[in-house]
């Protein structure tokens, strides 16, 4: 697949089939994923592969329980305000979390601490959170690109870091690692389709911060 096509069609994939990943394509994913950049080149991310069924059904508990009263948080926040988009998001967001009991695996990314030499929740860990999470998320969105291109579906969580030691109680992950992020990947039940954003230009700017860089007119409709 053309590099521009994969990437604006990588989509929040919400719902998968139940149909196992190759190991050779997994392989393929992982290892591009580990040529992001890192911060000093310090490489700190480990990626744990969860293919057990009964694994997986844990997470997706975990999972729930700290999507189940995020959503009622946002129900009771917007009460007298809830959008007709705001009630889909939620009811997505509803089918996603079962379907992270379909979804054929799991790979759950880790940052090791101490490659990158801040201690956690410290001033400096504060004052340098880019380049400590930073230095995990490029490889994250490596395996997301990587994955669309052979045709698999992922999806970027963080929901899960709310039950982090319950996840590196089921996973034997070592006090020092924190959990970062849960990549659901399988192939999709839905097309991929283009994400949607706002027009990049607005947010363009020519030099200077005041100097807008012009929208281009589109050619008018024959
Ligand atoms: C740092 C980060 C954390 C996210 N965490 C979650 C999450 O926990 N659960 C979820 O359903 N989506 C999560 N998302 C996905 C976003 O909701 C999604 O990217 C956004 O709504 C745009 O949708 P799209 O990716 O389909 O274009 C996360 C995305 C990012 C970048």
């Amino acid at each position: 697949m053309d590099f521009f096509e994969v990437a604006s069609s990588t989509p929040t994939m919400r719902r998968f089939l139940d149909r196992p990943i190759p190991d050779a394509e997994l392989i393929k994913i992982l290892e591009t994923a580990n040529m992001a950049p890192s911060g000093s080149n310090a490489q700190p991310w480990e990626f744990v592969v969860v293919r057990d069924a009964a694994a997986r059904r844990e997470i997706q508990r975990l999972y729930e329980s700290v999507w189940g009263p995020y959503k009622d948080s946002a129900i009771i926040r917007g009460r007298t305000t809830l959008s007709p988009r705001a009630v889909k998001a939620l009811k997505t967001g509803d089918e996603f979390a079962a379907q992270l009991a379909i979804v054929p695996v799991h790979v759950v990314v880790f940052l090791d601490r101490p490659k990158m030499r801040v201690e956690r929740g410290s001033a400096a860990d504060l004052f340098n959170f880019g380049a400590t999470y930073g230095s995990v998320f490029p490889a994250i969105e490596l395996m997301m690109l990587a994955s669309r291109a052979l045709g698999v579906g992922t999806a970027m969580t963080t929901m899960l870091t709310s039950k982090e030691a319950e996840t590196k109680a089921l996973l034997g992950v070592p006090e020092e690692y924190q959990l970062i992020a849960l990549v659901p990947m399988g192939y999709p039940a839905d097309a991929f389709k283009r994400p949607m954003r706002k027009p990049v230009f607005p947010r363009l700017h020519d030099e200077r911060w005041t100097r807008a860089w012009p929208t281009p007119v589109a050619p008018p409709d024959k």
